[in-house]
């Protein structure tokens, strides 16, 4: 069950999560982060960082963002997949 990143990380991209996740799992997108679902450790270090409560676990994302979990993996798969985040 890894961590998710939703909608309110889009645009403020806060980048507070990268510096806590232990595994470098988080990844740039053009309008927000993402968490690599293969690579996420489920440690929750990187939700309570969030100022905008972007980050939620894949079990308790709200209804209205679950579309989110499938965008958070299929992103990794398409075309321009997230990078390295700019710090
Ligand atoms: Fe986005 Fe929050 Fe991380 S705004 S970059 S999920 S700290
Ligand atoms: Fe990383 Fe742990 Fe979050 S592995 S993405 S800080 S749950």
């Amino acid at each position: 069950m890894p961590y998710i990143i939703t909608e309110a990380c889009i645009g403020v991209k806060d980048r507070a999560c990268v510096d806590v996740c232990p595994v470098d799992c988080i990844y740039e997108g053009e309008d927000q982060l993402f968490i690599h679902p293969d690579e996420c450790i489920d440690c929750g270090a990187c939700e309570p960082e969030c100022p905008v409560s972007a980050i939620y676990t894949e079990e308790d994302v709200p209804e209205n963002l679950r579309p989110f979990i499938a965008k958070n993996k299929d992103i990794f798969d398409s075309e321009t997949p997230p990078g390295r985040p700019n710090k």
